[in-house]
């Protein structure tokens, strides 16, 4: 089967860059991506590319290319699914917050609102994806949704569909790249055709041996799986810096060393402030929600305690720095250099330096916040503290401490107690410490929860210094 028409359900991380690479490789293709929020919608049709809703190196030039041509973005969901050969259901699927598995379980709201409209719109044959990140045999209940739709439509030829499951694997930061060069893609189903269609798309850029087909069920889980196994090497270097600092070991040799093992190999083995982004916590516990179910508690256990342990290093490096700081930081200027849950993106959802900014705002300290792609607003909505010059404004001041947002880091150096660094960008390698030391009160402070900093060139200068993992 000839795919002509794709229609995207979701305009996020996911569904937007994945289009517009689709797009850019199959020019015979006409993509639309539709989503509800208007405000996004029209962030990705803005003229000034600089201002997309996504940040993604790479991404812009893509768009620019493509769209109008055969990439298209809308609100018109509805309109859009009709005579769509394919569509991809991308939209967001966060934990529950109330009912029957709240805390854990996915909230499948989302996902079911698409099933219902794709049957619904749908015309003729329709091939529906699931590139949302699902909990194993959601495609079963997309299915059943489906299948109620064929039989109210009266005449069964009308109406046909076929499910896949087609996970992404891209990480934010890198998603074009990760896009264009896959170490797989994967497709669940049971249809040959159905496989075979979306297989000859990804066939324009991926080579045959990188595109696995498996039953729909083992790729509902395989996705589930590599994001619990990549946090668990997180929460295990995290664990053994820990260890590291008490024990004179350091962690970045530790690394090097195990890395070097080709059955453990060196990616995903950087200590850091503990991960974030939407989906390593939400995915880890999902799948401890489905072990749980399942009756599987000894299972549940284990996974959860990835999830426990990054809890426990977020607030470990809170109150280390209190610690460092002669055990109290109430009405000290510090530093934060990073908002965003890693480099080269604009996303804060579950970065640590949410976690970490509260609590050391709740010790009282009063911080210059500082990250070249997070918003003030986004700083404002994350915290849900509102920063000292609005407070100020509504002569509302109290006892605790407060925060800044700021855009030059080297005027902020004035006064300050400590440094602390929570995102790799690349910015942050060239901080002018003579400058720093100048300005800042001493004794002074610097964090590196990203061992971004070459230690030599901060001892040069006169600074009290502490990395992740660091015990030597
Ligand atoms: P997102 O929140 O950035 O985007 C989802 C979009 O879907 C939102 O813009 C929302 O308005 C829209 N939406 C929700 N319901 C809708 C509906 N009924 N009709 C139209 N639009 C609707 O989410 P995301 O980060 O793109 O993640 C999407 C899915 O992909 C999740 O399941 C996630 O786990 C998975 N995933 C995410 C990443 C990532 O790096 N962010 C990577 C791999 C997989
Ligand atoms: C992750 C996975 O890497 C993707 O394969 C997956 O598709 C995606 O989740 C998803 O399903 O959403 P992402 O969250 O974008 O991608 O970013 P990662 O690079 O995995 O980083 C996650 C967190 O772990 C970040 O906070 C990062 O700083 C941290 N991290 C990563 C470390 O602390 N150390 C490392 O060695 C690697």
């Amino acid at each position: 089967m000839q795919i002509k028409k794709i229609c995207c359900i979701g305009a996020g991380y996911v569904g937007g860059p994945t289009m517009a690479v689709i797009a850019d490789k199959c020019p015979n293709i006409q993509v639309d991506v539709v989503d509800l929020n208007e405000d996004r919608i029209n962030k990705w049709n803005e003229k000034n590319l600089e201002n997309l809703p996504i940040f993604e190196p790479g991404l812009a030039e893509i768009v620019s290319r493509c769209r109008g041509q055969n990439l298209h973005f809308s609100t018109a969901v509805s309109e859009k699914i009709r005579n769509s050969d394919m569509v991809f259901i991308s939209v967001n699927t966060p934990t529950k917050k109330y009912g029957l598995g709240a805390g854990k379980a996915s909230d499948l709201k989302w996902v079911e609102a698409c099933a219902r409209e794709v049957a619904n719109n749908a015309t003729g044959y329709t091939i529906v994806v699931e590139k949302s990140t699902l909990p194993v045999r959601t495609a079963e209940v997309i299915k059943s949704i489906l299948e109620a739709a064929k039989k109210d439509s009266g005449d069964s030829f009308l109406k046909t569909f076929d499910v896949l499951s087609n996970p992404e694997f891209l990480a934010e930061g890198t998603a074009i790249n990760d896009l264009l060069y896959p170490d797989r893609v994967l497709i669940g189903g049971d249809n040959f055709s159905a496989i075979d269609a979306l297989s000859s798309i990804y066939s324009r850029w991926v080579i045959k041996e990188k595109i696995l087909h498996t039953n729909i069920w083992s790729s509902e889980l395989a996705k589930l799986t590599a994001n619990a196994f990549l946090a668990q090497r997180i929460s295990s270097i995290n664990a053994i810096g820990a260890l590291c600092e008490a024990t004179g070991a350091d962690v970045r040799e530790v690394s090097r060393a195990i890395g070097s093992d080709s059955r453990i190999g060196s990616k995903f083995l950087d200590a850091g402030p503990g991960f974030g982004g939407s989906c390593f916590k939400k995915d880890i516990l999902n799948l401890v929600y489905l072990c749980e179910y399942f009756g599987l508690d000894e299972v549940a256990r284990f996974w959860e305690s990835v999830v426990n342990l990054n809890n426990w290093h977020q607030t470990r490096i809170s109150k280390l720095i209190t610690k460092k700081l002669f055990g109290t930081i109430s009405g000290k200027k510090i530093i934060i250099l990073g908002f965003a849950f890693k480099g080269n993106t604009n996303d804060t959802r579950e970065s640590a330096a949410i976690q970490i900014c509260k609590d050391l705002i709740n010790e009282g300290a009063n911080l210059s916040i500082h990250d070249p792609k997070v918003t003030k607003y986004q700083i404002i909505n994350d915290l849900g503290i509102k920063p000292i010059d609005q407070i100020k404004e509504e002569n509302n001041l109290n006892e605790k401490g407060s925060w800044e947002f700021i855009t030059d880091i080297n005027e902020s150096f004035f006064g300050a107690d400590a440094i602390v660094i929570l995102t790799e960008w690349e910015e942050y390698k060239n901080i002018n410490w003579d400058l720093a030391e100048d300005r800042m009160r001493k004794p002074s402070w610097v964090f590196d929860s990203r061992s971004i900093i070459d230690p030599n060139s901060i001892k040069q200068n006169n600074f009290q210094f502490w990395r992740v993992g660091d015990g030597s």
